[in-house]
């Protein structure tokens, strides 16, 4: 139910508690569920940011780690924000978490009036070259991933969805799959 709410969606908010330093038991079965999506990654031209609220200290490692998140699903990440709210509350902190979470809704909005499909930053070029390139020498049609990403053609893209690569990274998208074929092959032996 959730998976398909995500794809009817233009953006998504993952709000959750600090539990014990790391992100709540419910959110991390959600995540575990979602797993395949890590390998196979799909919610392209979608916003993404998370809220982490919390009593003491801990969260701004857990907003670092979905950010994360969103990257590896595909998502259009915006960074996330952590909010120590725990009661009662002074006027001071109120105030404190309010301006957090205002900046946070217009770089959300920002990213929502954005082109939804951008040119990829040569981080995310990398991990699309290194995924597709080694997953075309190591495995086969056996594998759901390999499948995968031949029914898509991303074995012959230029990234997970149509885009205009500029020269240098059309470049430097043929140097990282040279780089990947070589870290592939060295895995083989
Ligand atoms: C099991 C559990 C573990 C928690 N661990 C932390 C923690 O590591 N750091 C922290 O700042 N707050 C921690 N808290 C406080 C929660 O983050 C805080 O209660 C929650 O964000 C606010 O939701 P609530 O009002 O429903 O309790 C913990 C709370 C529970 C119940």
């Amino acid at each position: 139910m959730l998976f398909g709410k995500i794809m009817a969606s233009d953006g998504v908010v993952f709000a959750l508690p600090n539990y014990s330093f790391q992100v709540s038991g419910f959110m991390k079965i959600f995540l575990d569920r979602l797993g395949f999506v890590f390998h196979r990654p799909r919610f392209f031209g979608k916003a993404f940011t998370s809220i982490v609220c919390q009593g003491l200290f801990g969260g701004d490692r857990i907003v670092k780690y979905l950010d994360f998140v969103g990257f590896g699903l595909g998502f259009n990440t915006v960074r996330g924000s952590c909010v120590t709210a725990l009661e009662p509350m002074t006027e001071k902190e109120q105030q404190k978490m309010n301006w957090a979470l205002s900046g946070q809704s217009r770089r959300f909005h920002e990213q929502l009036m954005k082109p939804a499909y951008p040119a990829p930053t040569l981080l995310k070029l990398w991990g699309f070259r290194y995924a597709r390139t080694s997953m075309g020498l190591l495995l086969n049609d056996r594998s759901r991933d390999y499948r995968y990403y031949k029914e898509k053609g991303w074995f012959e893209s230029d990234y997970y969805y149509p885009v205009r690569l500029g020269a240098l990274k059309k470049a430097a998208g043929s140097l990282f799959d040279w780089i990947s074929s070589i870290i592939a092959r060295s895995r083989e032996s």
